[in-house]
């Protein structure tokens, strides 16, 4: 008995993943201590940099969930990069995400990023949809 063969499925659609890089800026887009604002994959990214490194996170602070776009880049000698939230000045280690605050326990998220041929470049896993609200 031979089997005729069977229907290729239907392709899946493309899934962004969280080992997609996606090119958001070139690298001299960006000057010392400056940051821009991005939408990858549906969420709100912060691209900063800090001498010569780039960093993304989430632009959304844990504190009260305003955007961190704006807020102070800094560096101590010796120490790591911080971003400080413009609102209530909350301050995230920007290569970790983690709290340098007693404003919130919440670490910031942070997201893969690299320079490739002059582009940074970020990995971003995609937004889930909020769950809808029957009342509205
Ligand atoms: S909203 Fe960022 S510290 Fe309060």
């Amino acid at each position: 008995m031979t089997r005729s063969p069977s229907p290729a499925p239907d392709p899946e659609p493309p899934q962004a993943s969280a080992n997609d890089f996606v090119v958001v800026l070139d690298a001299d887009a960006l000057g010392d201590r400056e940051s821009r604002a991005v939408w990858v994959h549906g969420r709100a990214v912060l691209i900063c940099r800090v001498g010569r490194r780039h960093f993304a996170v989430a632009n959304r602070c844990p504190h009260a969930g305003r955007p961190l776009a704006g807020g102070r880049l800094s560096q101590r000698p010796f120490g790591r990069p911080t971003l400080a939230c413009p609102v209530h000045d909350a301050r995230f280690d920007l290569t970790t995400g983690a709290v340098r605050s007693r404003l919130t326990q919440k670490r910031l998220e942070t997201y893969p990023v690299r320079v490739v041929d002059g582009r940074v470049e970020v990995a971003v896993p995609p937004a889930h949809p909020e769950p809808m609200d029957d009342d509205a």
